[in-house]
Formats: C-alpha cells, structure tokens, sequence
C-alpha cells in the first residue's frame, strides 16, 4: 500500500496488463529501462504498470529548479522526497533531472529584482549553493544526475568551438558579467560542484537534438575538453561520464544520424543513455491511423536495434512518460501505451524488433563490431538501411505470431473434427 502523500488518496495498485512482455525483462541484458514519472503515477494501475515494465525512474519536474526552491532562496524537498519514499518500496533507482538548466528555474538564481544579470560572483554563489544543498539533499538516493541540461545551441555554425557553440542563457551570461572572460566555464564549475556534493553519482550532461551532427559535434568537443582538462589534474575517473541524448524523435527521425552520433559520443569513453525516449507523430487526427501507428511502430523497432548494437555502451533508455494521455506532446501519440495504458504497436515492436521487421538476422561472423567513431566529419546519413552489424539475436517467434499460429492451428483442427462426425453419421 503506499503511503499517503499530500493530496494523494492512499490507493491499492490494481492490476495493470500482465499478460504482455516486460520491457524491463526484455532487455535486462542490455541496458535499463525507465520512464519519467509524476505523482499521478504512483497508484493503481499506473503504479503496476511501471512496476511490471521499468527498472529506473526519472522524475518528471519534481527534482528541477523550480520545483525545489522556493521564491526566498530556501529548499523546497517535500513532494520529491515523498515520491523517492514511494518507488523506494520498490526499489526503483532514480536518475536526477536536473540541477543547472534555463527552463524551469527561479530568475533570482541569475537575476536581480530588477530583472538585470547578475554579476558572475553571485552567480557563481547562487550555483554552488543550489547544486551543493540539492546534490547533497539527494546523495545517495540517485544513481545520476543530468547536471546541467540544454547548454548547447541548435544547429552551431561552427561546431568545434563549443563555447561559441553554448545558448546564450542566463546562466553563460552572468558568469561573463564583469569578469572580462566568457561565462562558459559555467559548464564545468557545475560538475565539479556536483562530484564534491554526490561523488557516489554518475554525472550526465544532457540534451535534445543529438542525432543533429553539427550540435554532437559541440557537444562531444565541450565532453572531451572539460574530461581531458580533469584527468590532467590527476584524477582517475571522467568528470562527466555520460551524455543523454533526449531523443525526442518524430517519425522521419533517421536511426543512422542517431547511430552516428552514438559513435561519436562512445569514442569519448563516456556513456550514454537515451534520456527522454518518444517518438511524435506529427499530422495526427484524434487518433493515429494504423499506417500511423505502423508508421511509430517500425521506427522505434530500427532505433532498438541501434540501442542494442550499443548495449555495451548504453546504461539507460528511458521513455519520457508512462503514456499517450500523460505526455508532454500527447496531441502526438509518442509513447507505447495508449491513454487507457493498453500496449501499442509500438509496443509489440519494442519488445520484439527484428521480429517485427520481419528480420531474419544472419549470425554475423565474429568480426569486431564497427563502433569507431565516422571520421571527423559529420556523417551524412546513409540511406534507409539497417545498421549492417545489427548483432544476431535470436529470432524468437513474437508472442503475438505464436498466438496467431495456435489459434489457426485451433480453427483446423475443430474443422476436421466436424467433419469426421459428419462422415460418421
Ligand atoms: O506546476 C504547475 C501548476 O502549478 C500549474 O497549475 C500548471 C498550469 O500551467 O503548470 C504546472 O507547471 C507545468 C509543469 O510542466 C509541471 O506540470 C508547466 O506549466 C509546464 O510547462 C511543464 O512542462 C514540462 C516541460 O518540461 C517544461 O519545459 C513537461 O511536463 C516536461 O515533460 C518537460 O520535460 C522537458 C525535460 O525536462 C527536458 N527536456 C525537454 C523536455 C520536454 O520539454
């Protein structure tokens, strides 16, 4: 039963759909699987499902700025250590999102009352004590953090110089507020101050648009500098040890730009995990049409097919929402379960890929798998191809397929059957 939390009824998980693969279960050899999640979701059926399908969970809103600090600077815990209360009887790790972001953050954090930038020493302060008060908060209770989000601007015209590369936000703008140098630095001042407060933690910088090479390319640069720069110091471990690539992809989405990015960010010795996972289907009515959901249903099947080939290198994917009716973007249907939680096309794609593209994959000879890192030059994207060393899996048959076939194999026999007694008389 779960505790009852400010406003919630205290509510029996019913039962949610058992009768369908677990995602989790799926690829417990690969890498995690999650969903961001909000305290709607932890009851009833909501609550089964997650349990049945997910083993990591992100908080939606409930761990960003504006939702843990209150208008007079103070600390605002409540309602996330309450929901951390609720999966910990699950014993569902959490990933934090996020500490340093320009969405979804009080303005005093940056600017005075007047509204103007603040000065880069303050600045300075406002970070470390919002990083150094909720990293410490948490310590412990995450396993990562999506330090800072979104710093990256899309489409730079001049990639491998990431600081040229960084979205003018306010943050970049008070650190370079009367210090006579760029505000960058804002960056790795941000994941020195997260290590000292959680050393336990994995450190993520996370961003949308990463299949786009031109903005992989600044964000691989800004990686690899502030990492080189902290081994430098002699120390053993990366700084930032993974990037999260959102992917919030629509159906024209091209698995191999997404591909050729998670080489490029594999080449750095960080991981990776797919953070924000759904897939829009732009142009719907009130409901997807079945070439639509066909549509969504092959492209998540090509992009776990990628996942997989770089299992090795992948710690997490994670849905951004439990379904259709919760999400961000639900006028597009991204996710795999429907408004009413039942299992998508999408779905039945997701837990059998090259079942559902109907591949029969040849065992590859045992070569190395080609995940160098495309030569330094965006990769263009190739055409509508397969990635060529998908990894052999066994082609179990689709629980789906095998219903079909016995239900067929059902029809025959009880046909022969009447027929015998016919003859019989
Ligand atoms: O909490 C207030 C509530 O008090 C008020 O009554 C209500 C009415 O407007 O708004 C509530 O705040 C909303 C908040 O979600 C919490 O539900 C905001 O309006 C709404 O804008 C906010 O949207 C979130 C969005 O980030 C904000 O940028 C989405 O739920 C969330 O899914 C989305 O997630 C982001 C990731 O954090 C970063 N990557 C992109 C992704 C999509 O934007």
């Amino acid at each position: 039963m779960l505790p009852a939390m400010a406003g919630m009824p205290v509510a029996y998980a019913s039962t949610a759909q058992t009768d369908i693969p677990s995602l989790k279960e799926v690829y417990r050899e690969d890498f995690l699987v999650g969903c961001a999640f909000s305290e709607r979701d932890l009851s009833g059926a909501r609550l089964s499902l997650i349990r049945s399908q997910f083993n990591v969970l992100t908080m939606e809103n409930a761990m960003k700025p504006d939702a843990l600090r209150n208008a007079a600077g103070g600390f605002t815990f409540g309602l996330a250590d309450s929901m951390i209360a609720s999966i910990g009887r699950d014993g569902l790790p959490l990933h934090g999102h996020t500490l340093v972001w320009h969405q979804q953050s009080p303005a005093w954090l940056n600017r005075d009352e007047q509204g103007g930038i603040l000065a880069r020493a303050e600045a300075e302060r406002n970070l470390a004590g919002h990083i150094e008060s909720v990293a410490g908060h948490f310590a412990g209770k995450v396993i990562s953090w999506d330090v800072v989000n979104e710093a990256v601007m899309d489409n730079p015209p001049n990639p491998r110089d990431w600081r040229a590369s960084l979205r003018q936000t306010d943050w970049l703008n008070a650190f370079a507020n009367g210090a006579g140098q760029s505000g960058a630095d804002y960056v790795e001042r941000a994941f020195l101050l997260a290590r000292e407060a959680d050393p336990a933690a994995k450190l993520y910088y996370n961003d949308y648009n990463l299949d786009g090479q031109a903005k992989a390319i600044a964000v691989a640069a800004m990686v690899k500098e502030i990492n080189d720069r902290y081994i430098a110091r002699g120390n053993t471990r990366l700084l930032i040890e993974g990037i999260g690539m959102q992917a919030h992809y629509h159906i024209r989405t091209k698995p191999e730009d997404v591909e050729a990015s998670l080489k490029r960010f594999v080449a750095l010795g960080v991981e990776v995990s797919i953070s924000e996972l759904d897939v829009f289907v732009t142009g719907a009515a009130e409901t997807l049409t079945p070439a639509q959901e066909k549509m969504q249903a092959e492209l998540y099947a090509r992009l776990f097919l990628v996942f997989r080939k770089y299992a090795a290198h992948i710690e997490r994917v994670t849905f951004w929402g439990l379904d259709n009716g919760s999400s961000w973007r639900k006028k597009q249907f991204p996710l795999l379960f429907d408004a009413s939680l039942a299992p998508k096309e999408a779905f039945r794609a997701v837990t059998d890929p090259e079942g559902y593209l109907g591949i029969a994959l040849e065992t590859p000879a045992v070569s190395a798998q080609n995940t160098e890192a495309p030569a330094n030059t965006p990769a263009s994207a190739s055409g509508e191809n397969l990635p060529a060393e998908a990894p052999a899996r066994s082609t179990g048959f689709p629980w789906w397929a095998a219903a079909a076939v016995a239900g067929i194999a059902a029809g025959i026999a009880a046909c022969l059957l009447i027929r015998r007694r016919k003859k019989a008389g």
